[in-house]
Order: structure tokens, then sequence, then C-alpha cells
């Protein structure tokens, strides 16, 4: 099923085009606003010549504006998936070979993420110097650190471990 329509990213004539992919994944139905945290979340800023391309606000019938990036060369890892669940959780992640969609799942908000955020609080047992695994359980509107319980609710995005 198509929401991309007459008028979406793969508009008609007065439409700009946002071109497909040969490889690679496309992150769909992103909620609008959220494609530069999808982005960071990845670790993509361009800086290694990964070749991109980034709709933002595009019109959607799912949503009432969705955010779409796509990224060459790359399938995402199960781990990225998850984190991508916490800012993105309507988003579908589709996976390119050849042009063709072979694989298409929306994305599931785990119960718990384990070392991919780094909590917040410095004196947070995680965040010392003996090695301890981030791990945060996953709230209805935030992830809490599972040993500080440290809540964070917004810029879950900068809480990332690259
Ligand atoms: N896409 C792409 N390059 C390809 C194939 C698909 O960039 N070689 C993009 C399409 O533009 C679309 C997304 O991947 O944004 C999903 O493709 P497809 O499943 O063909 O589209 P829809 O049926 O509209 O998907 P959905 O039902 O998930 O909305
Ligand atoms: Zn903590």
């Amino acid at each position: 099923m198509s929401d991309d329509g007459a008028n979406g990213e793969t508009g008609g004539d007065h439409q700009l085009r946002v071109s497909k992919i040969r490889s690679g994944t496309v992150i769909d139905h992103v909620r609008g606003g959220q494609a530069l945290n999808v982005l960071a979340i990845l670790g993509i800023d361009g800086s290694e010549g990964e070749e991109l391309s980034i709709g933002m606000n595009v019109p959607s019938d799912r949503l009432a504006r969705k955010d779409i990036v796509k990224v060459e060369g790359r399938e995402l890892s199960q781990d990225e998936v998850d984190v991508l669940s916490l800012i993105a959780p309507e988003s579908t992640i589709n996976i390119v070979r050849d042009y063709d969609v072979i694989e298409k799942h929306r994305v599931d908000r785990p119960e718990l993420v384990e070392g991919v955020l780094s909590c917040p609080n410095s004196g947070c047992i995680t965040t010392g110097d003996e090695p301890v695994t981030s791990t945060f359980d996953v709230l209805e509107d935030g992830v809490r650190c599972a040993y500080c319980e440290t809540i964070v609710r917004t810029g879950i995005a900068s809480l990332i471990d690259t």
C-alpha cells in the first residue's frame, strides 16, 4: 500500500522526487521532525561519504506529516532498530536489495535497551570506571536507568553511546 500518493514523496510533476535507492535501508513513516535524530542514532553525519536522502515533513496518509531517511549501502542491526523505536515508534524499516524491498518491518518497542544509551547521571554505576553495561527500561514516555532509576523523557537521542 502506498501512502506517498500523488502529493507525497514520490509525487507528481510539481513535486521534488526522492530517488529510489539501489541497496540499503529506507526508514519510512518517521514522525515529522525526527529525521535528524534518526541519523544521530545511526551515527550518520555524512562525514564518511554515506549516500543519504532525507525528506522532512512530507505529506503522508498514516501520519499528518512524515520524515523519511534513505541510506544507500547499509542494512540496520537489531540494536539500531531497537533504539530507533524509542524516538520513531511508528516507523517502517525497508531493506532494499537491487531496487526491490526484500524485507519490511515495523519497529517493536523493546522492554529494555542494553549498552546503547549512556546514563546522564554522572554518579551512576554505569558511568564509573568499572565497566557495567548500561541498561534502560523502556517506559510509555521515556526510558529509566535500571541502576540509578534516572528517567529521561526528552532528548533520548543525545544519550546514544557512539
Ligand atoms: N524505496 C526506495 N528505493 C527502492 C524501493 C523502495 O527508496 N528501491 C522506498 C519507497 O519510496 C518507499 C519505501 O521505500 O518510501 C517503501 O517502499 P514500498 O514498500 O515499495 O512502498 P509502500 O508500498 O508505499 O510502503 P508502505 O506500505 O510501507 O507505505
Ligand atoms: Zn543510571
